[in-house]
């Protein structure tokens, strides 16, 4: 079922006969093949067949892309917890669903034949009652070996779409038919035109973006961004402007893991940096599974990451509200110690579905891997694992990350399966990329620099990152500017020189950069494929290898990375020289960990105003932006080197250290107020 087709194959998509709103496009054929045909008449009966999902970890993705990609009819129409349940739901439910379906449509009981075992349903009707069902037309189509049955495009009701992998004969044909005398009618048909890809949308310039007419006209508070970074510099660099809406719907989630915010460092940094946001302000803290916060500004769990998260993230969308997820009881219990896996408890608990789920060959969480509750040991959590106690917020921002080949390949798919059903639902999941370029942190894999080795190499193989990997997240890299440069500078990738800032710190930890490059695990997404060949073909200077099925392969031929993979980032935020507050004490802090919670700050005043003029959320933004990259500002300055080599270089277009770009706001709202 290629929808992709449908969307650049015509420009006549509003002549498809109107469904009412309870009914989805469910296939629609590539006009650019039109063949003879003539309607069915109305009394022909027509040997209808259901054919029901198998497994629906394919069919998810094509579902994502139809709700996500802005050239999709069905953009923005996200699906209920209840429909995606209905998803990927085991075939007897299919079948159930779908003859409840056809008999509450008027299909006699027992005229419906159910091959369970062969995945399908059986039901002959007169093609007039067919019409009705799937609000389409039937026609007989020619080929040169005889007619067969088909319509161009054809609908279900949203709650049976899911169970149903295709209608046959639909935009598949029937078999050939025998020879009939029929009458021969006019036959409704249109022109097929040529190839034609929709216009562009044109985000109209904002001149509210070129408010800095030249540094030395700026605001006092605006001078000294290139050596601190505040919330105003963050402002000024994307356009943001000062946020005013606090719909509920919109509250914006921070995942936290043993890291704890303390109050009192997030009120001094409000006080200092962002007096827009009042003493006091504090994000509601859903516990899961024995997790706590605030803690005290001393406290071994205050290490900055949390406090960080909500700093950057209120003063950006301030008076909106911020949940933190805060995951899992403390260490040295059994639900810390040795276990490498750290966002299944948390799925779980915005998911109780997902505790049980199977797919890849794995049910439920894997206990090797994830904290295992109730835990008896001594300040550990003594309930059960929580399972769907919390809702999910609109955004995510979750600023961890491990190396992906620390995790089972089918662990990890099993994770983004369910990544990819959030993103249906509407919401966006937005994670960093870490901050040690090509490599994922010293000491990772047992490397000193936290790189691969194998095939002969010795940690000169560059070490993707879980969750980046994962094609249904939005992986943002680092930006930062220099020193003598102000915010009307073009920003350049992050790259800082830990050493000169901390001298007793081991060479591993030298130099930080923006974390970028390309999963073993995941192969590219069709929404990212042009941009990541564009790259590819003019920057091609690294040996790589191309994994196989079980990634067992990883720096095959002296290839450093899988070039077939799913590349991050997808975007880019500032992530050098952000003053925080930990501790009680001021430090600039660098990592992507604040380019992230940017990023999803951004997502969240676009939800906003969506909201404001009755749209619903933005939800998986990836193949929005890589169509209309226009809406970021383009970074091509600067690499992320580690693992022995120069790493990537950041260039014209996408790449992968620094994605697509930065946020421009202005052009963002636009882009995002005119799609529906
Ligand atoms: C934010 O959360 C606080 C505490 O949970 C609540 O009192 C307040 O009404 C919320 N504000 C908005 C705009 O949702
Ligand atoms: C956990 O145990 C280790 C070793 O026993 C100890 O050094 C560490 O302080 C403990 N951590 C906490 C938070 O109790
Ligand atoms: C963690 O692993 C180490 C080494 O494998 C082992 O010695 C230790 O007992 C484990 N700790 C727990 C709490 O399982
Ligand atoms: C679980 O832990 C809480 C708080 O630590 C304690 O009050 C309670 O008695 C414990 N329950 C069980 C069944 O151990
Ligand atoms: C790999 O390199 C490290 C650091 O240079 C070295 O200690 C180690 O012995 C090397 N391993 C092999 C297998 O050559
Ligand atoms: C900043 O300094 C670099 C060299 O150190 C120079 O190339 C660049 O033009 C300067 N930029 C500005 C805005 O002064
Ligand atoms: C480009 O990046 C390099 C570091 O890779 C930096 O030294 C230089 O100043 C940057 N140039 C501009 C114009 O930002």
């Amino acid at each position: 079922m290629l929808w992709y087709f449908l969307f650049i194959a015509s420009s006549a998509l509003t002549t498809v006969l109107a469904a009412p709103a309870s009914h989805v496009l469910h296939e629609k054929r590539d006009s650019r093949r039109q063949l003879p045909r003539r309607r069915v008449e109305p009394d022909a009966w027509i040997p209808i067949r259901v054919a029901l999902r198998q497994s629906n970890l394919d069919a998810g993705h094509e579902r994502l892309m139809q709700v996500s990609h802005p050239r999709s009819p069905d953009y923005g129409k996200h699906l209920s917890r209840e429909d995606v349940h209905n998803l990927f739901a085991p075939v007897e439910e299919s079948i159930k669903a779908v003859k409840d379906w056809l008999l509450k449509s008027g299909i006699k009981t027992g005229s419906v034949v159910d091959y369970a075992n062969k995945g399908w349903l059986a039901v002959d009707m007169p093609a007039r009652q067919a019409e009705l069902l799937f609000h389409t037309q039937y026609y007989e189509y020619y080929h040169t070996d005889g007619a067969r049955i088909g319509c161009d495009s054809y609908y279900l009701p949203s709650e049976v779409a899911g169970h149903v992998d295709f209608v046959k004969p639909g935009v598949k044909l029937s078999g050939t038919l025998k020879k009939r005398q029929v009458e021969r009618r006019d036959i409704l048909s249109r022109p097929v035109g040529p190839w034609e890809k929709p216009h562009h949308i044109h985000p109209r310039h904002d001149p509210a973006y070129s408010m800095f007419p030249g540094a030395h006209a700026l605001a006092p508070d605006l001078q000294n961004c290139g050596v601190n970074i505040t919330p105003t510099c963050i402002k000024a660099l994307y356009g943001i402007p000062p946020a005013s809406h606090s719909d509920p719907v919109n509250a914006m989630g921070l995942f936290e893991h043993f890291d704890a915010f303390a109050q009192e460092d997030i009120d001094l940094f409000f006080k200092t940096f962002a007096p827009n946001v009042p003493q006091g302000t504090s994000p509601t803290v859903l516990s899961v599974d024995g997790g706590t916060a605030p803690v005290a500004p001393s406290d071994l769990r205050n290490g900055a990451e949390s406090d960080s998260d909500l700093d950057i993230s209120y003063a950006l969308i301030y008076p909106q509200n911020v949940t933190v997820y805060e995951i899992d009881d403390l260490p040295n219990s059994s639900g810390e110690t040795n276990k490498t896996g750290f966002l299944n408890t948390w799925l779980d608990s915005i998911d109780g579905s997902y505790c049980s789920y199977s797919a890849f060959g794995i049910t439920g969480n894997t206990p090797s891997i994830d904290p295992t509750y109730p835990d008896p040991l001594p300040g550990g959590f003594n309930g059960s694992l929580e399972c769907g106690v919390y809702e999910l917020t609109r955004v995510v921002s979750i600023s961890y990350e491990e190396a992906e080949i620390d995790l089972p390949k089918r662990y990890v798919e099993r994770q983004c399966n369910e990544f990819m059903k959030l993103g249906l639902q509407g919401h966006s999941i937005v994670v960093p990329t870490g901050d040690y370029g090509v490599a994922i942190f010293p000491g990772a894999n047992g490397n000193e620099f936290g790189c691969l080795s194998g095939f002969g190499q010795n940690g000169t193989i560059y070490n993707p990152n879980n969750p980046c990997g994962c094609p249904y997240v939005t992986a943002v890299g680092g930006t930062r500017l220099y020193p003598n440069q102000t915010v009307i500078d073009r920003e350049s990738a992050m790259q800082v020189n830990i050493q000169a800032l901390h001298p007793s710190l081991p060479p591993a930890f030298a130099l930080s950069s923006s974390g970028g490059g390309f999963s073993n695990y995941f192969t590219q997404p069709s929404y990212q494929r042009a941009a990541v060949q564009g790259y590819l073909s003019n920057h091609n200077t690294l040996p790589y290898y191309l994994a196989n099925e079980a990634a067992t392969n990883i720096g095959a031929n002296g290839g450093v990375y899988n070039r077939a993979g799913r590349a991050y980032p997808d975007v880019s935020a500032n992530a050098a020289n952000l003053l925080v507050f930990s501790d009680l004490t001021v430090f600039p802090n660098f990592g992507t960990s604040s380019a992230s919670p940017i990023f999803g700050s951004v997502l969240t005043l676009l939800n906003e105003e969506r909201t404001a003029v009755g749209k619903g959320p933005i939800g998986f933004v990836n193949p929005v932006l890589y169509e209309y990259p226009e809406v970021l500002n383009d970074i091509t300055n600067g690499s992320n080197p580690n693992c022995g080599s120069s790493g990537f270089q950041a260039a014209k277009g996408w790449d992968p250290v620094t994605g697509l770009g930065t946020p421009n706001f202005p052009k963002m709202l636009e882009l995002f107020l005119a799609l529906p």
